[in-house]
């Protein structure tokens, strides 16, 4: 078996990325570490650099179709990685998935209409919302012991016949749950007494440390298939979201044409030869590095869990159940929310995502993205305790 370095530090600066040479302007400072956007500082693995390379060898990128083998790739990815059974004929695509939210959002919407989120979550799933003329409803989670449930009783409370769409993140970003079946089966049950479709962004279902797993939310019945639209992608897996390639799975044909129809109308189905053959490459080859990934992830975690539990014992932090995003809870600390991004800035020098912008609810929280080096995770701890221990 293959075993992918992911200890090797690479320097991204002036990659244009917009993790780091970004600093400046999103944090006022450069020479901090930076382990806020979602994505990761890891190599994308051989497979997919040499199909790339591949490709690169005609001198030619003219307007490209995604051929038989990308959807096969798909199919097979799907069938062995999460026993879900899906046809080429279910699969279409996106360039990104959160513009599949926003097409989703045109295709079964319409001004004025309600979508409902559930807060604290990745932001696009709101601004989406807001800054297209629907009106928000927001089902926030409840937190018990920083364990994160959906709020059922709430939820039916809050739908009346404008809310036409829930956004569900499985797993779920920032509070990293992998939703379990029972409470997939209860969203379900709601959503299709009321008629409301479930738009269910899975972009991080590789993303899953054991012994959890991910359940595709359309996946768990003939009803959950009949009112979802699934968004996925290896963008995050491994490590390609500049290549802004992701896909859209329905099976219900309906949904599916007038997703389709969306899409044709902004003239965004045409893609990236790139992202086709990078996704190839990832679902056809990517299993092992994906194992691989997931065990380095889960030792970063259990080194994180170990050091906060040591020496942190402030910060309340639940191990997630998938991604490689830590939600930290720093609500001991007393801080404002701008006085907590001040503190990791200029004090300890980490750049975080402060959990504010994920919603009200996620105030006097932070996110931080564990997808880097160990040694590096280690000197962000050694900083993050150097810093609160001048508290
Ligand atoms: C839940 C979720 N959806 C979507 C995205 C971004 O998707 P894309 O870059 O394909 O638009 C992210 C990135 O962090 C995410 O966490």
């Amino acid at each position: 078996m293959k075993n992918y370095n992911f200890d090797k530090i690479l320097n991204r600066r002036g990659t244009n990325s917009v993790k780091y040479d970004l600093l400046k302007e999103r944090f006022g400072k450069e020479d901090i570490m930076s382990m806020w956007v979602a994505d990761m500082d890891f190599a994308c693995p051989d497979f997919i650099t040499q199909a790339i390379s591949k490709r690169l060898q005609h001198p030619i990128f003219g307007y490209s179709i995604r051929p038989e083998s990308f959807f096969k790739s798909v199919v097979n990815w799907m069938k062995e990685r999460h026993q879900w059974d899906v046809k080429t004929s279910e699969i279409s695509f996106s360039p990104g998935v959160v513009p599949g939210l926003f097409l989703a959002l045109k295709a079964f919407s319409k001004p004025g209409d309600k979508i409902i989120v559930q807060q604290p979550v990745y932001f696009p799933f709101f601004t989406t919302v807001s800054e297209n003329d629907r009106q928000l409803v927001s089902n926030n989670l409840i937190e018990k012991d920083d364990y994160y449930t959906m709020d059922f009783e709430n939820l039916e409370k809050q739908i009346d016949e404008k809310c036409k769409m829930i956004f569900v993140s499985n797993p779920h970003n920032p509070v990293g749950r992998a939703w379990k079946k029972d409470e997939l089966h209860k969203l379900v049950d709601i959503c299709k007494r009321h008629n409301v479709l479930i738009i269910s962004d899975e972009i991080h279902s590789d993303l899953i440390l054991k012994p959890n797993k991910h359940i595709p939310l359309a996946s768990i019945s003939d009803d959950a298939a009949a009112i979802t639209l699934t968004l996925m992608a290896a963008s995050k897996t491994f490590n390609i979201a500049g290549l802004s390639t992701s896909i859209v799975i329905s099976k219900n044909p309906i949904l599916l044409k007038k997703y389709n129809e969306a899409m044709d109308a902004t003239h965004l189905m045409q893609g990236n030869i790139f992202g086709t053959v990078a996704t190839e490459a990832a679902y056809t080859h990517g299993a092992k590095f994906v194992d691989n990934l997931m065990s380095y992830i889960s030792e970063n975690i259990d080194y994180v869990e170990e050091f906060i539990f040591k020496n942190l014992p402030k910060i309340e932090f639940k191990r997630p159940e998938a991604t490689y995003l830590l939600w930290l809870n720093m609500k001991a600390y007393n801080l404002s929310d701008k006085k907590l991004m001040d503190f990791f800035v200029n004090e300890a020098g980490i750049a975080v995502n402060s959990g504010k912008t994920f919603g009200s609810s996620g105030s006097r929280y932070v996110r931080l993205n564990a997808a880097l080096p160990k040694s590096e995770l280690i000197m962000s701890m050694n900083k993050l305790k150097a810093a609160i221990d001048k508290i």
